[in-house]
């Protein structure tokens, strides 16, 4: 399972993209790209056997999404997460920025205010913006234990009357916290004191690390009062970012109803014949490979626990195929962090200010990838630090 017969240097990979690592990581040789969060490895055989056997079909036409393509998620909700959908409304939709987009549109109003919980994944602040609504920051805190929620901050911030919504990533990326029932509750209760709206984006529900379970928001929301929808699918867990298919659910049908009232207008609900054969196929036949990859995470976190060399932290991923590395000792600003990790140590990560302020000194690594890969980092890594001269003059 870790092989990777797939060559993953198809020039339209974002991942490999020639033009994109230039821009981002300036003309480096030899650049080990580790910075898009998606699998680096053989995809689920149930997934690609699906798509092979749909695309020869030969015929791609409008197609209605059968029931069982929903039940499909919501069986393997109970299975994975011990979560019942009963009673909750499920709306398609083609991507995660789309659902929240579609929210932001719907439920706020221009300037109005979004909380963030940076450092935090780089699409929420561009489309809070897009939507010429304001960006309400709540960092996290990082703390000996790891990073935490400010439930202080985040009570004064709600409390602000222009404050309408919350864009809350659980399990988060990048700092991969899975929150706890607690964490989640009080976030909830919070936001219910305040009229706050809270979209969970759970799309990296099914990428919890061992000991580490996935905590549905859905399953604290009821009973708060806070009123909610979550974002789910098939997208990280099976690698199909680019197949465009996730689930919009909420209890309150007036949320659903007026997701699809905006995306029926945009016809943004045409189904992708694909979306489909991958999804039921992922959650139908794919939870054997999930394991396998989960596995082959938690490996990766360790071999980066034990190889680090000195002067790069690790803050242990609780889930997410994502780990983020703490390069503060070194002591490199922000350009200079971004140049040393790319010219010296011949890596493409993503650079920790990418996702706020906040995540300065740290930066991004897929590792959900075969471990000769992450080892390779690793040494790359040592050399780069080996070759620092911290005697010279700052
Ligand atoms: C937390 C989170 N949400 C959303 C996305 C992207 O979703 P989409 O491409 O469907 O908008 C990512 C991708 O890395 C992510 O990490």
């Amino acid at each position: 399972m870790t092989s990777v017969s797939v060559d993953r240097t198809t020039p339209t990979a974002v991942a490999t993209d020639a033009g994109r690592l230039v821009r981002h990581f300036g003309d480096v040789d030899d650049l080990l790209p580790l910075w898009i969060a998606e699998p680096y490895i053989d995809l689920a055989p149930p997934v690609v056997d699906a798509l092979r056997s749909r695309s020869e079909q030969g015929w791609y036409g409008y197609e209605t999404r059968p029931r069982e393509a929903i039940e499909a998620f919501w069986v393997w909700a109970a299975r994975r997460h011990k979560w019942d959908g009963s009673g909750l409304h499920t709306a398609v939709s083609p991507s995660v920025g789309t659902s929240i987009g579609v929210l932001l549109e719907r439920l706020t109003s221009p300037g109005e205010g979004v909380i963030l919980q940076p450092p935090v994944f780089t699409d929420f602040k561009p489309l809070v913006a897009a939507a010429d609504r304001t960006v309400v920051r709540s960092p996290l805190i990082l703390t000996e234990g790891g990073y935490r929620m400010d439930l202080e901050d985040l009570e004064a911030k709600a409390a602000d009357p222009t404050t309408r919504f919350m864009i809350l990533c659980n399990p988060h990326n990048p700092v991969g916290r899975v929150w706890s029932t607690e964490e989640l509750t009080a976030v909830a209760a919070i936001c219910a004191r305040h009229d706050v709206f809270i979209v969970a984006d759970e799309i990296h529900a099914d990428l919890a690390l061992r000991p580490h379970r996935f905590v549905p928001f859905a399953t604290i929301a009821p009973g708060t009062g806070v009123s909610w929808a979550v974002i789910h699918g098939p997208i990280k867990t099976f690698g199909i970012a680019g197949i465009c298919d996730t689930l919009l659910i909420s209890d309150d049908k007036a949320v659903t109803a007026a997701f699809q009232e905006v995306s029926g207008r945009l016809h943004l609900t045409r189904n992708n014949v694909f979306g489909i054969a991958a999804s039921v196929a992922g959650y139908s036949g794919g939870a054997n490979w999930l394991d396998e990859l989960l596995a082959l995470t938690a490996a990766n976190v360790t071999l980066l626990h034990e190889g680090l060399p000195e002067g790069i932290g690790l803050v242990a991923p609780e889930g997410t195929y994502l780990a983020w590395l703490d390069f503060r000792e070194l002591r490199m600003d922000v350009p200079e962090l971004a140049t040393w990790l790319a010219s010296s140590a011949r890596l493409a990560l993503s650079p920790g200010h990418w996702f706020g302020r906040e995540g300065a000194g740290f930066a991004r690594m897929t590792i959900a990838a075969p471990s000769d890969r992450i080892a390779e980092a690793i040494d790359r890594l040592a050399d780069a630090v080996g070759a620092i001269d911290f005697t010279a003059e700052p």
